[in-house]
Parts: C-alpha cells; structure tokens; sequence
C-alpha cells in the first residue's frame, strides 16, 4: 500500500483553540499508510503538547516545509491567506471552510490548484456520512458548553434546592431551535435540575424534546416548517416569522435562560428574541446566543464573541465559538470526523486507485464526495458555490 503524508498546522484564526488531529489519531491513521507532520505548537491551546505528537510517531516541522511536504493539509477552520498562498498545488485542503459565507476564497484555492473539501457542506442525513459529521459534533459541543455558560453567569440556582435557609425555584430555561446543539442544552439543562422548553419549526422536534423530559412550546400561528431533503427546515415567510417572533416573547419573557441555536446554512440566521422580548425579561435574565457572528445572529441585541447587558438587566452572551471553548473535548471529537473523511478518501470512497503518491484520487460521482469537494483540477466545482462566485462577479461587473 502506498503512503500519504498528511499535515496539520496551528489554526491562525483569532480565539480558535482547537487542532485538526490530536496525539491518539496517528495511532489510528498509521495503519493505512499515513504519515503526519505537525506544526510546533498546533496542539498547544488545546493541551496537546508537541512531545505528545512526537510519541505517536509525529514528524514535529515547520509551517513553510509541512506546506511543502504535505499532500494533504487538516485543518478546522479556513487557512489565512499566507498559508493559502503557501499551498502547493495538487494539495488536498481538509476542513470546515464555510465556503457558502466566504465563496471568494474558493476561488483562490481553484487558481492555486488546491483541491478543497468542506465538511459543513456533507451530506448530514446520509447514514454513512456521519463519523464524517463535524457539525454534529461541534454543535453537541457548543449545546453542552451554552448551558455552562449560562449557568456561570445566572446568579440563581438552576436546581430547586431546599435547605434550612429556604427553598429555590428551580430555573426556567428556554431552548430555541432544538437540533444538535439545541437538543444538547436540553439535555444538559435537564441535567443541572432546570425546568425546559424547547422550540423547533421542524415538526420531529416535539417528541426529541419531549424525549428528553422537556416541554415542547407550540406556536399555532407559526406552520411547523417541512424538512428538506438535507435535514434542514426552510425559512419562513416574512409574516410567519414576524408572527414566530411576537408569540415567542411571551415565553420569553417567562424564563430566566434563553439558549438560541437556529442558523441557516449560508444565510443569515432568523431573529427570534427581538429587542421587546429581551425588555420583557426580568433583571438577571441571560440569553445565550449560539447563532451570534458576523452575518446577526437570533437575539436582536447579541453582538459576536461580546456580552452586553441591557438596560434592564438582561446579559445577553453572543457565543459563536463555543466549541473552540473546549479546545480539547471538541479536538478530539473533531479529528475523529477528520480521520473518517481521510481514511474515506484514502480507501472506500472511490473506485479503488490511489494516485502514484499513494495520495487520495477524487470522485466527483461520489454521493459524499460530490458534496463536498468545492474545488479540484483547478476550477469550482461545487455548484452552490460557484453560483454564488458567479453572481458576486455579475454584481461587481454591474457596480
Ligand atoms: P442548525 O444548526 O442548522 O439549526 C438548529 C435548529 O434550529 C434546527 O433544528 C432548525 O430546525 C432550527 N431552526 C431553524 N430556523 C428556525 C426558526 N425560524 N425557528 C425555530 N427553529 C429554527 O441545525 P443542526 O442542528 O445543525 O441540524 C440540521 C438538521 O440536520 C437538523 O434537521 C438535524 O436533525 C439534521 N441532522 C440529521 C442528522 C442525521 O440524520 N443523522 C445528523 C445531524 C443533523
């Protein structure tokens, strides 16, 4: 069998912690044949050190020689552009690279002969796809970490407690958008003793919840939204989310915690805690937003990365990057999706001919791979992609 040299470099992106494989994934890739080399220090804000990586058979080099040496480069996050510049061509680029919300960079890998693969864009209701599935294990990440978060800055208990000093009510926690992470809060919430709602538009959310010995909170003017063929629920008309937004300040109003998680993939994420429910909300309250980041997020007054406290009391917590909180749980989970991608690549999820490197050979017929690959033999390939290039470059024609 033929070998890859695979690399992994520190993610340069500001506040990310995580590393795309952690010391126990050589053990598991070496079998097939791939060998790894890591930058110094990429584990580090994730606690893994250098010598770890040394120990699991780890070439330790730096950046500019593992771009060279490197035919396949893991990472989390999108490369900066130095390292894109850095890239060879031929170079297969692994990772989350939110290519549907910053599409010009996959032009810059198509110039450069990169071939870009984007976990966010796989398949996430193809059975096979998900030990591959890095948003499902992110977004179990953030749910779980959302709750902490919460609870951290809540100056009340969330458990009902009775003691000779007195009996606690236990907390009111509104969960809103009840898929991964949503269903995790939940769950975690429940755990610490809270009282909790969830709400979701998609109709099998009711008995998740409710599975979870949670409520379910029923909007009648809001249509349960029809999942799509990808797992996603459809955006709402205008009216309906208009109507979604006034029934839901009432239940805002009610809790002590609210954890919002509804982002739409690519697109701006709906508003669903306006700026009069959070006024609603008695002094104390907290609301966590996991869907805060540069295109909104569902709380009106979140900002990205920021906590805010309202005039009237109200800490809103704009929590984006949770996952890269737990540098290290969310490392691990996360370099179990990439070794699943790899190993897929290496050895099932083509037609059985590695290229004469013993590097991956890409096939677009591939129901995974056809997803996922947004860039390959020097053009986009990805259809969504390329049509959002496509009307970006109409548009600056037109300026
Ligand atoms: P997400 O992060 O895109 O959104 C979170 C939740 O918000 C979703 O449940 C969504 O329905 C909800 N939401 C969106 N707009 C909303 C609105 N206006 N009001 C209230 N709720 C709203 O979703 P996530 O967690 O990444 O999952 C996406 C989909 O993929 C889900 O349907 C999930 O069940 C599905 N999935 C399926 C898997 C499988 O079949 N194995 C694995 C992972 C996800």
């Amino acid at each position: 069998m033929g070998s890859v040299t695979v690399g992994v470099l520190r993610e340069r992106a500001r506040g990310e912690c995580r590393v795309a494989l952690v010391p126990e994934s050589l053990a598991r890739l070496a079998p097939g044949g791939v060998r790894v080399l890591v930058e110094p220090g990429a584990g580090a804000a994730a606690w893994f050190a250098d010598a770890d990586y040394l120990a699991a058979g780890a070439e330790l080099v730096p950046a500019a020689e593992l771009l060279q040496r490197a035919r396949v480069l893991l990472c989390v996050g999108p490369p900066d552009p130095a390292t894109t510049a850095g890239l060879r061509p031929g170079t297969l680029l692994v990772g989350l690279l939110d290519v549907l919300r910053n599409p010009v960079t996959a032009g810059a890998w198509a110039e450069a002969g990169v071939t870009a693969l984007s976990l966010d864009l796989l398949p996430r209701t193809l059975s096979r796809a998900q030990p591959m599935d890095a948003l499902t294990s992110q977004a179990n990440i953030a749910g779980y970490k959302a709750v902490l978060v919460a609870a951290d800055t809540f100056t009340r208990f969330f458990p009902m407690l009775t003691t000779a000093a007195g009996t606690s009510k236990p907390a009111a926690v509104l969960v809103l958008g009840t898929g991964v992470a949503g269903l995790q809060a939940v769950a975690t919430a429940r755990r610490l003793g809270a009282v909790v709602t969830g709400y979701d538009v998609r109709p099998e959310s009711r008995e998740e919840v409710e599975s979870l010995g949670a409520r379910f909170l029923e909007i009648p003017a809001v249509p349960a939204v029809r999942t799509g063929v990808d797992g996603y629920a459809g955006r709402l008309a205008e009216a309906e989310q208009l109507a979604q937004q006034q029934a839901l300040e009432e239940a805002v109003a009610r809790a002590d915690v609210v954890i919002t998680t509804a982002q739409v993939p690519g697109g701006r994420p709906p508003v669903l805690v306006t700026a009069r429910a959070l006024d609603r909300m008695r002094p104390g309250s907290v609301v966590v937003d996991l869907a805060a980041g540069g295109s909104g997020g569902n709380v009106e007054r979140s900002e990205p990365d920021a906590t805010v406290v309202t005039a009237q009391g109200v800490t809103v917590i704009g929590a984006g990057h949770l996952p890269s909180a737990m540098a290290a749980a969310a490392s691990t989970a996360y370099a179990r999706n990439a070794e699943a991608m790899l190993t897929y690549l290496l050895h099932d999820g083509h037609d059985g001919h590695n290229d004469h490197d013993g590097g991956p050979t890409v096939d677009l017929s591939d129901e995974i791979q056809a997803a996922v690959v947004v860039t390959h033999a020097g053009s986009v390939v990805h259809p969504a992609v390329a049509a959002l290039l496509d009307g970006r470059a109409r548009l600056g024609g037109s300026r």
